[in-house]
Formats: structure tokens, sequence, C-alpha cells
């Protein structure tokens, strides 16, 4: 594994520098004039963001283990190739393998606008048997706005099909206060009932129990408005055909030994993705990319 150390001799740049973080992980933090980040090697975790002038917009528990064998609990958890348990194999980890694997720098570059970050991950012996032939990269910008790229590109010889999420993580003053706006007329499937698929008609919807909603055929930007921090943040995207929306509220919050147990009260997560019906089929040679784009406005 690089060592911050030679990272920081490798990429230079005035508002980024690498390093050690907790149980041999290694960590880039930003801190421009424009926003302050944080990500981890460790799956491509991006782990703050926060620009100049705002309250942190992602949420990150404070009980997350940052271990190279688990998952980061907050910030953007990178989930590929599947979403959520994997169809034909319980054992395999949730969520897939690319927020558990150490991903590599492959370039750095700040301007007066934005700083940037490009991982990449393409290993030559696959993390797991399923793993598809293909190559991996992950541009993450901090500026005004945080913006996310996420590339699949197929090097094998065979067509294959993922599932990809941005499993981002809102901080909210108190999420049984929050309206989010962008899936009125959508169709979702309700994972706390079963997958049963039902529709959102309202334009604007609170969260008022545990939600966990996979929204189908929607390209559609989503705001959350946060009466107790008096601020707006939009998720736009682009060819991501779902949205899900996640809070464990009280009873699942509980169960998970890495989230404290009060602290759905104050997250809510608005993820960027293509799961289920609408997972991506990739054909030899070609490439997928998929982008967010979070914008923190003060009201
Ligand atoms: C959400 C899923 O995206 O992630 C939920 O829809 C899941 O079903 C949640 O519980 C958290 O997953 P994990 O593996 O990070 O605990």
């Amino acid at each position: 594994m690089t060592t911050s150390h030679e990272l920081n001799a490798r990429f230079s740049c005035d508002g980024l520098r690498f390093e050690d973080a907790p149980n041999g992980l290694v960590r880039a933090l930003i801190e421009t004039p424009q926003a302050q980040g944080e990500v981890y090697l460790h799956g491509a975790h991006i782990t703050r963001f926060q620009p100049a002038g705002h309250a942190p917009v992602l949420f990150l528990s404070e009980k997350s283990q940052f271990a190279p064998d688990k998952p980061i609990r907050g910030g953007v958890p990178l989930c590929f190739p599947w979403f959520g348990p994997r169809a034909d194999d319980q054992s395999a980890p949730m969520h897939g393998l690319a927020r558990l694997v150490e991903w590599e720098v492959e370039s750095v570059n700040c301007d007066e606008t934005a700083t940037q970050i490009v991982l990449r991950y393409a290993p030559t012996t696959k993390p797991y048997p399923a793993w598809p032939t293909c190559q991996l990269r992950y541009a993450i910008s901090f500026g005004a706005a945080l913006q996310m790229r996420f590339e699949v590109k197929n090097v094998g010889e065979k067509a294959f099909a993922f599932e990809e999420a941005l499993h981002t993580y809102f901080q909210v003053g108190d999420v049984r206060q929050i309206e989010i706006e962008g899936l009125g007329e959508t169709r979702f499937l309700d994972k706390t009932r079963n997958l049963q698929e039902d529709t959102q008609f309202h334009r604007a919807f609170g969260i008022s129990g545990e939600t966990d909603r996979i929204y189908l055929d929607t390209q559609a930007a989503c705001t959350i408005h946060d009466a107790v921090y008096n601020r707006k943040i939009l998720v736009s995207k682009e060819n991501s055909a779902t949205t899900v929306v996640w809070n464990p509220w009280s009873a699942k919050a509980a169960a998970m030994p890495d989230f404290g147990d009060d602290e759905w009260q104050k997250m809510v997560c608005i993820e960027t993705c293509n799961v289920n019906k609408c997972e991506v089929e990739l054909q030899p040679g070609d490439k997928h990319v998929m982008t967010a784009k979070i914008d923190s406005e003060r009201l």
C-alpha cells in the first residue's frame, strides 16, 4: 500500500494533503477557501464536505468503524457491483465490494474554484469470484459544490450487468422536520414492505418512520428542505435512473453496531443510483458514467 508520505511527494497541490488515519488507513484532507473535505482511499469513501460558511453537509456516524475490512458509516459509501444483499450469495458483503477495497490515487488537480482527486480501482486479482472485468474511476471535486463522477469501463470480452450507488448520507437538523422534493408522481419499491410497489403522489414528503424506498425511472434532482438548519440541499444527477431514500428510524438504528442509537434523527440518505430493475448492462469496450452534484444553500 502507498503511504501518505509517498502520496504527498507524488501529488502536490496547495489545497490537498494526504495523512495517515487509524488502523493503517490513508485519507486525503481538502482545505481550500471554497470548502473542506475528506476522502479515505479505503472504499474511495468521502467522509466530509463542508462549503465555506456552511454547516457540514454530510453526516458521519460517531460510531463508525474505520477498519480495512469494514465499510465506513456515513459520508458517501460507493456501492458496486451490487446493491443491498447479493441475490445469489447471502454471505457476500452488503452493497458490493467497492466500499471495502483500497483505491489508488490517479491524479490530483487544484484550481481557483475546486480541488479534484481522481481515484481508480482496476485489480489484477478479483476481490470476489463474480467481480466483472472492469476498470473503475471515481473523480471527486470539492468546490462550492461537491461533484462525484463514477465511471465503469468494461475491459473484458463479455457483457456484464451491475448496480451502483453513491449512497450519500446528509446531515439534517431533525429528520422529522425535513421535506424532500423532486420525487412526486414517481413509482417506488418499498423495502420496508417486501419491495411492494407504490407511487409517491405528492410533490414533497416528510419522514415519519423507517423509510427505505427505491424510486424508479427518475433522473430528477431532489431538494432537502431543512427547517431546523435553515438550509436547502440540492442533489442533482446524470445517468442515474433510480433514487434511494433511506432512514433506519429508532429500532433499526439501535440494532446497528456502528451507528448511534439517536443518530437516525440527524441524517437522511438520498442515493444517486442505478439499482434493482434499473441495473446497467455494459458491453465489452463500453463505459458508463454516473454523476451527482451536491449544493447547499442557506435560507
Ligand atoms: C440503504 C438500503 O441504501 O442502505 C438499506 O436501502 C440498508 O436497505 C442501508 O439498510 C444501509 O446499508 P449498510 O450495509 O450500509 O448497513
